[in-house]
C-alpha cells in the first residue's frame, strides 16, 4: 500500500471508530422550564413556558433545535446510551417531566408524586433501553399537566438504533419532527386556555412546532415525517391534499415490521407516527397541505375538517431511494402466552362526580387497586372499554413505560357508523404506548411489563381528562 492509501484507510477507520464511540458516550443535558416571551403572531409577542436546553461533555449532536420554535430542544440518543438530564424549575409552580414512551425506573418517570417546587432541580438519569423511535417529553404534575403543556412545555426525544440506521432512511433536512398542537390566542396575542371539563380544550389555530399556518419548504424528495399529536384534546385524521399516499413506517414505539399505506391516519393526543412522504415528481412551487379530514361521533368539537400545515416544493432534486420492504422485526405476542389469558384485566371508562374515570375511581397519588398490580416481566392482557354512557367521547389511553401490541378492537353495533369514519386510520400494528378508543369500542392489548419495579401511571391523554382524575397507578412488583 502506498503511504497515501494507508493514510486514507487509517483516517476512515479512525473516523468510524470515533463516531461509534461518540454515539455511546453518556449524554448530559441541562433543561430549564421557564417563562419566555416569543414572537409567534405579527404584533404583540406571546408569553410562553419553554424548556430551554444545553448539553455538556459527550453526546455531540444530542440536542437539536426546531427552527424558530418555543418547543423544547429535540433530544437524540442511541439505544443503550446513558443520559443524565438535570431539570431546573423556573416556573411559578411545581413541575415534573415525563419521558413519554421510554421505559425508565419509577423515580425517573415523572410520576406526579415527584413534582418539585420553583427554584429546585431534579436529576434524571437512565440508560435508554427503547428501540429507535419518536418519543417525547412533557410535564406531568397532578392537575396541572394540561396548563403546562398548553403553555408550551413539550419536546421530542428521538432514539436511534443500529438496525434503523442501517436502513438509511431520509435524514438531515429530510427527517422532520412535527408536533401538532391547537392553540387559541386573545387579541393581545396571549394564549387562552378555556377547556370544557367534559370535552377538553379546542384551540382555534393549529400550530406545528409552535407556529400557526406552518409552511415547511422541502425538496422534491422523500421525507421521513415524525408526527406527534401534542394537542391537549384534539384528534386528527391526517391526509395529504393532493393524494400523496399516507405510507406509514413507524408508530409510538418505532418502525413497523413493514410499511403500511392507509387512506388517512388517525392521531390522537400523545400518539406518534412516522410517515414516508414521497414528494418526488411534485412540480416546483407546488403546495401539499397536510389536512385533518372530518369524522364523526368522537365528541363535541372533534372531527372538524381543518388544515394542519403546508409543504412547499422549493427545489427539484433527484432522489433514488426506495422504500424498504422490511423495516424492523417485531415478535408477535400471543394471547395464550399472557399470564391472565383467561381473565383479562378490565378497565372500563365510566363517569363519577361529573367527570370521567378509568377503572372505577379518580386518581389518588399512591393508591393502587388489586387489579392494577403485576409482576415485572410478565405478559398480560388488558381490556379497556368505552361503553356508551350519557356522553359519547373518544379517549386516547396511555400506559407509562410500556410498548404493547393491540390484540383486537370490537365495537357495539350502535357505534359502528361513527367508528367507520375513523377505523381505517388506526395505526395499530407494531408497538404502541397510546391508543385511541372511540365510544362503544373495546380495545384489548398485550403488554409485557418491564424490569423496573414501582409505581407508574396509566391515563387518558386528553390532558383535561387526565387533570380531572382520569388517571390511575399501576404497580410492578419485582
Ligand atoms: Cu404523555 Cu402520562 O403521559
Ligand atoms: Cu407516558
Ligand atoms: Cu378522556
Amino acid at each position: 500500500m502506498t503511504l497515501r492509501k494507508t493514510l486514507i484507510v487509517w483516517l476512515i477507520l479512525t473516523a468510524a471508530h470515533l463516531s461509534a464511540q461518540d454515539r455511546l458516550r453518556p449524554i448530559t443535558v441541562n433543561l430549564i422550564a421557564e417563562p419566555r416571551t416569543v414572537q409567534i403572531l405579527p404584533g404583540d409577542s406571546t408569553s410562553v413556558w419553554s424548556y430551554t436546553g444545553s448539553s455538556e461533555g459527550g453526546g455531540r449532536q444530542s440536542l437539536g433545535f426546531l427552527p424558530n420554535s418555543h418547543l423544547g430542544p429535540t433530544i437524540s440518543a442511541m439505544q443503550g446510551q446513558q443520559i443524565k438530564i438535570k431539570l431546573t424549575n423556573q416556573l411559578d409552580q411545581p413541575t415534573v417531566t415525563h419521558w413519554h414512551g421510554l421505559d425508565v425506573p419509577a423515580d425517573m418517570d415523572g410520576h406526579p408524586a415527584y413534582a418539585f417546587p420553583t427554584g429546585e432541580s431534579y436529576s434524571y438519569s437512565f440508560t435508554i433501553s427503547n428501540r429507535a423511535g419518536t418519543y417525547w417529553y412533557h410535564p406531568h404534575p397532578d392537575m396541572a399537566t394540561a396548563d403546562q403543556v398548553q403553555m408550551g412545555l413539550a419536546g421530542f426525544f428521538i432514539v436511534h438504533d443500529r438496525n434503523e440506521l442501517a436502513l438509511n432512511l431520509p435524514s438531515g433536512a429530510a427527517d422532520l419532527p412535527l408536533c401538532i398542537q391547537d392553540r387559541t390566542f386573545d387579541s393581545a396575542n396571549q394564549f387562552v386556555f378555556n377547556p370544557s371539563m367534559m370535552h377538553g380544550f379546542f384551540g382555534s389555530l393549529v400550530c406545528v412546532n409552535g407556529q400557526p399556518n406552518y409552511v415547511q419548504n422541502v425538496g422534491s424528495r422523500v421525507h421521513r415525517l415524525r408526527l406527534l399529536n401534542g394537542s391537549t384534546s384534539r384528534i386528527y385524521k391526517l391526509a395529504f391534499s393532493d393524494g400523496t399516499p399516507m405510507v406509514i413506517i413507524g408508530n409510538d414505539g418505532g418502525l413497523l415490521a413493514t410499511p403500511n399505506t392507509k387512506p388517512y391516519l388517525m392521531l390522537s393526543p400523545g400518539e406518534r407516527a412516522e410517515v414516508w412522504a414521497d414528494f418526488r415528481g411534485k412540480p416546483l412551487n407546488s403546495e401539499i397541505i397536510l389536512q385533518s379530514l372530518s369524522f364523526s361521533g368522537a365528541g363535541m368539537n372533534q372531527g372538524a375538517a381543518l388544515d394542519v400545515m403546508t409543504f412547499k416544493i422549493v427545489q427539484q432534486v433527484t432522489d433514488n431511494r426506495s422504500l424498504p420492504a422490511n423495516l424492523s422485526s417485531i415478535p408477535a405476542y400471543n394471547l395464550w402466552e399472557a399470564v391472565n389469558a383467561s381473565n383479562p384485566k378490565s378497565y372500563p371508562i365510566t363517569q363519577a362526580n361529573g367527570h370521567y374515570v378509568i377503572n372505577g375511581a379518580s386518581f389518588s397519588m399512591e393508591y393502587v387497586a388489586n387489579n392494577e398490580v403485576a409482576r415485572c416481566g410478565t405478559l398480560e392482557v388488558i381490556s379497556v372499554s368505552n361503553p356508551q354512557g350519557m356522553m359519547h367521547i373518544a379517549h386516547p389511553i396511555h400506559f407509562h413505560g410500556r410498548q404493547f401490541q393491540i390484540l383486537d378492537r370490537t365495537v357495539v353495533p350502535s357505534s359502528v357508523a361513527n367508528w367507520n369514519t375513523v377505523k381505517d386510520g388506526y395505526n395499530d400494528s407494531g408497538w404502541k404506548d397510546t391508543f385511541m378508543l372511540m365510544p362503544g369500542e373495546t380495545v384489548r392489548i398485550l403488554v409485557r411489563h418491564g424490569k423496573n419495579p414501582g409505581l407508574f401511571n396509566y391515563h387518558c391523554h386528553n390532558l383535561v381528562h387526565e387533570d380531572m382524575g382520569m388517571m390511575r397507578n399501576f404497580r410492578l412488583n419485582p
